[in-house]
């Protein structure tokens, strides 16, 4: 019997099924972006209901002026690697001021977000162990397969099973434990105060990838550490510009003996290009936008709120989101494709998740509204739902009480 490398399911094989089904949702390619979160495609405006811009700020003036001028001042490449030829004033002045903006001592900032995770591989000797939250992002889960060291994965959010697993390990086993604030797929949030004790309780490092918190939820806007209040007891941050901060590029930041020594031994640092001058510097004003336009993150969490509330009214489970970041899971794949293109159909562009994304078979559109969209948006998404609903069958969920919104603004999860 012959394998094929090239046919392993995954990502592939959900397209086939989705093809076979006449859906064709993924790698739509856009030929225009509006400033109120639309985008052309094959003609027809659509609305972009499921992009990780979530402060509407890839079309904010002052971010798209900074890109362009840092382009014309600096030329379009970084030239090189970070330790070599490639490092700029931008990014010195990027690190210092995320840094502080993080509540944290330092910084170094790297091509891409799943290059800062992939650095972790450098922190994994043969004897250490990487304790992970069963659902982390993919690139935090390849940079523990990279490292020397072995992966323990510990059921979602549950930190008593983590303790087990850290109980377990050999007296002389470095331990990281390693998760997402806010989880990318189901919008459901780490507790982190409860993992630093565990991590405390059992000497490890506590790792938190805040690709999709930052920007978003705290009050200034600083993430779930800060919402946590747990900024000071983090032995380290990652976090990605891609999402909230409407660029590309990645971040590693906590106390400054940590960040240099992965500066100078991650190979995903050592061995890559650094960040292009466009790229820092539209990160660089996209973060003065988080810090004096507050009123982006309330519109963001008042719509996510709107959205959960709206869809749960008409009978849509969110759960278990309490965040921008809104699921709708379907039984299947043909089911869920079925409602995407209905969806697509009535103008709402979503993002339809599968294997390996989502664990456990079946399939979700993953919805998010940003700063830029407004109550009539959000009416016509919920619209397009209920009319989808109508057609191919609501699955429906229980009757749900209103979302508690997890925001920062010390209306606490379960406190309000
Ligand atoms: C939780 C999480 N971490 C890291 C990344 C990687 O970020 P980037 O897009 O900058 O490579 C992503 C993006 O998909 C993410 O969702």
């Amino acid at each position: 019997m012959t394998v094929d490398p090239f046919a392993k399911g995954g990502l592939h094989q959900a397209e086939a099924i989705l093809k076979a089904h006449g859906v064709d949702a993924y790698f739509r390619s856009m030929a225009a972006r509006t400033g109120d979160s639309h985008a052309v495609i094959d003609g027809r405006k659509v609305m972009l209901a499921g992009s990780n811009d979530y402060l509407g700020l890839s079309t904010h003036p002052a971010v798209i002026e900074a890109a362009v001028n840092a382009a014309r001042r600096l030329g379009t490449s970084a030239g090189g690697s970070r330790a070599l030829s490639g490092t700029l004033d931008l990014h010195g002045e990027l690190e210092e001021r995320i840094a502080a903006f993080l509540g944290q001592e330092a910084a170094v900032v790297t091509t891409t977000g799943f290059q800062a995770n992939l650095a972790l591989s450098a922190l994994l000797g043969r004897s250490d162990i990487a304790f992970l939250d069963a659902r982390v992002h993919a690139s935090l889960l390849e940079a523990a397969r990279l490292g020397w060291g072995r992966v323990r994965r510990y059921r979602h959010l549950d930190t008593a099973h983590l303790r087990e697993l850290l109980a377990a390990a050999p007296d002389d086993a470095g331990r990281l434990v390693v998760t997402d604030g806010m989880f990318s797929m189901d919008g459901d949030v780490a507790d982190l105060r409860a993992l630093r004790d565990a991590a405390d309780d059992f000497g490890a490092k506590l790792i938190v990838d805040a690709a999709h918190d930052m920007g978003v939820l705290g009050n200034r806007g600083a993430g779930l550490a800060e919402h946590c209040e747990v900024e000071d007891g983090l032995d380290l941050i990652t976090a990605t510009f891609s999402k909230a901060f409407a660029s590309i590029g990645g971040v590693l930041a906590g106390p400054a003996g940590n960040v240099h020594y992965l500066r100078s031994n991650a190979r995903s640092i050592l061995f890559s290009a650094a960040l292009p001058p466009a790229s820092a510097a539209a990160a660089l004003a996209a973060l003065t936008v988080v810090e004096t336009e507050p009123e982006r993150r309330t519109r963001t969490l008042d719509l996510a709120e709107g959205l959960h509330n709206g869809l749960r009214t008409l009978g849509f489970d969110t759960r278990p989101s309490t965040t921008p970041i809104v699921p709708v899971r379907f039984a299947d794949l043909a089911a869920g494709g079925a409602f995407w293109a209905a969806l697509f159909r009535a103008g709402v562009f979503t993002n339809l998740v599968a294997a390996p994304a989502i664990p456990g078979g079946g399939a979700m559109l993953r919805l998010t509204l940003t700063a830029n969209h407004d109550e009539t948006h959000l009416a016509t998404v919920l619209e397009a739902f209920d009319t989808a609903g109508r057609r191919l069958g609501v699955p429906r969920g229980p009757d749900l009480p209103p979302v508690r919104l997890t925001r920062g603004d010390g209306r606490r999860a379960g406190r309000r």
